[in-house]
């Protein structure tokens, strides 16, 4: 796969800056970065905060020609990829489903994807399909020190390592690793990521709190990258959307 690098230095949000590059058109494999987000977003509606050039903050557009159903499933491997990457820096990572990659607990990056579905102007693909996915990726690489709020639940690869980190040589890992994944991906679904996602996962073991607010203890990712967790009433119930509830409820960023 090949990747084209749209290097900035601020921007209001690489996300927004990738939307604006595929409605021109970009092709598969535009990739925004930038040293300085100046609203960058995170999940649920919540803000992403930087301190200038002590993140990697990248939004990657992929243009599968898949139904929109199987979407969530590109997170999901966005969150492998990005545990594979920092294993090559000897970070040992674990994924909170769907996809915040902890290091010792603490949020190293998130992943914010946005996917857009219909039918895409001569792009080859079917009605209905998506038209394009774009993933949002920001990892935490030298702060030494977080905004009060997320103190107690973010870390940076310079932390954990005690070195500082190279964001370009991240980012190539990183490309590296999503090259392959979505590749296998595309060849074969997430059933064929399933085991390497899981064990990098918390799972089993999880707490997620599903869509009618109750609680549940995660156990397995099916192939199709929905996750089977245990309730109260000792059933097992498929969890489409949800979120672990060790996530603050009002994060502004980094963790
Ligand atoms: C989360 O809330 O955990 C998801 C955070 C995603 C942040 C990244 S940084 C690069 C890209 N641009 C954004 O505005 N958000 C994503």
């Amino acid at each position: 796969m090949r990747f084209v690098v749209h290097a900035r230095d601020s921007v209001d949000s690489t996300q927004t800056e990738a939307q604006r590059l595929a409605t021109r058109g970009a092709p598969e494999g535009t990739v925004v970065i930038a040293r300085h987000q100046r609203a960058g977003r995170g999940q649920r509606g919540h803000g992403w905060w930087d301190d200038p050039g002590d993140s990697l903050l990248a939004s990657l557009l992929l243009r599968p020609s898949a139904p929109p159903a199987t979407a969530p499933q590109l997170s999901l491997m966005a969150g492998l990829a990005v545990a594979d990457a920092l294993e090559t820096v000897g970070v040992d990572a674990r994924i909170r489903w769907p996809n915040d990659v902890l290091v010792r607990e603490r949020k190293v990056c998130g992943i914010l994807a946005e996917a857009s579905s219909g039918r895409a102007a001569g792009g080859g693909h079917r009605a209905g399909d998506v038209h394009h996915v774009i993933l949002g990726i920001g990892i935490n690489l030298n702060q030494t020190r977080f905004p009060a709020a997320l103190a107690d639940r973010a870390t940076s690869l310079r932390l954990v390592t005690g070195r500082v980190h190279d964001r370009d040589a991240i980012l190539a890992a990183l490309l590296a690793q999503i090259g392959s994944r979505y590749t296998t991906w595309l060849a074969a679904g997430f059933r064929s990521l399933r085991s390497d996602w899981l064990a990098h996962s918390l799972l089993p073991g999880q707490i997620v709190r599903l869509p009618d607010g109750t609680l549940g203890a995660g156990e397995d990712v099916r192939d199709d990258g929905v996750l089977l967790a245990r309730v109260a009433d000792g059933r097992l119930v498929p969890v489409v959307s949800g979120r672990s509830v060790e996530e603050a409820p009002a994060h502004v960023a980094g963790g």
